[in-house]
């Protein structure tokens, strides 16, 4: 199966803090963060084309650091939207996902994926029409209200934190973006979950992180030096 790989960039980057807006470009060990995206992806077997999506004033800078990092396999970028799910959107628009074709969701911050993630995601999205990536949950999770009073605690082995890449058919992620009507998701999934539709799990890694706060620059260049070293 053909796969097209949707690559959302678009963000604010707040919660980083200084150079926020920058993000896409922060670089990790000498290269930008959207570099080692996007070259992670382009590098894989599994991928046939890529679609990037980023903030409108960062359409030219995007398409110079694709050059400028050879990168072979993006087929365009184009502008994101105000929320993610909107980005995304727009991406599965841009792209127009044929019949059989599997559309592999990747977030532009998570530096580290791995060939191995990607393949083992996209051929369980085969064989089933939905696949996400994540890890058991290894600390213990409380539900709390508004004022932090806890309400629940789910028992821990039920639990497991999502990552990106999530893997969809066409069909599956075309219905769920039809059926989305606004609100806040922070991930494909859920809606497709919301469509009715049923998702499998497949286990990533602990490298697979996102850059999301300052500590997470550190933290990458860590995960980098140990893969230089090996
Ligand atoms: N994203 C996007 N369009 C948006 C919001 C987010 O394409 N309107 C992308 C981000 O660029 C990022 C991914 O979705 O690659 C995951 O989002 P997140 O980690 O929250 O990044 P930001 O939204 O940039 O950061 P923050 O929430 O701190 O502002
Ligand atoms: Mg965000």
């Amino acid at each position: 199966m053909k796969v097209v790989a949707l690559v959302p960039a678009a963000g604010s980057g707040e919660r980083l803090g200084r150079a926020s807006e920058e993000k896409p470009f922060l670089e990790i060990g000498g290269k930008p963060l959207l570099a080692h995206v996007l070259s992670r992806l382009s590098d894989s077997g599994r991928i046939d084309r890529i679609v990037v999506m980023v903030k409108d004033k960062y359409l030219e800078r995007t398409r110079d650091l694709i050059r400028g990092w050879h990168i072979e396999k993006v087929q365009s970028v184009v502008p994101g939207g105000v929320t993610r799910t909107e980005s995304v959107r727009n991406g599965i628009e841009e792209a127009s996902p044929g019949e059989d074709e599997l559309v592999l969701i990747h977030d532009g911050a998570r530096p580290f994926v791995t060939g191995e993630v990607i393949e083992r995601a996209v051929d369980l999205a085969a064989r089933t029409g939905a696949a996400v990536v994540g890890l058991p949950c290894d600390s213990t999770i409380k539900k709390v209200s508004g004022d932090l009073t806890v309400e629940e605690t789910p028992p821990r082995s039920g639990l497991w934190e999502a990552q990106t890449p999530q893997v969809f058919s066409s069909e599956v992620i075309r219905e769920a973006y039809r059926a989305y009507a606004g609100g806040n998701v922070t991930d494909d999934s859920s809606l497709v979950e919301m469509s009715g539709r049923k998702v499998k799990m497949v286990k990533g890694t602990r490298d697979n992180i996102k850059i999301t706060v300052p500590e997470d620059i550190r933290l990458a260049e860590a995960i980098l030096a140990g893969e230089r070293a090996e």
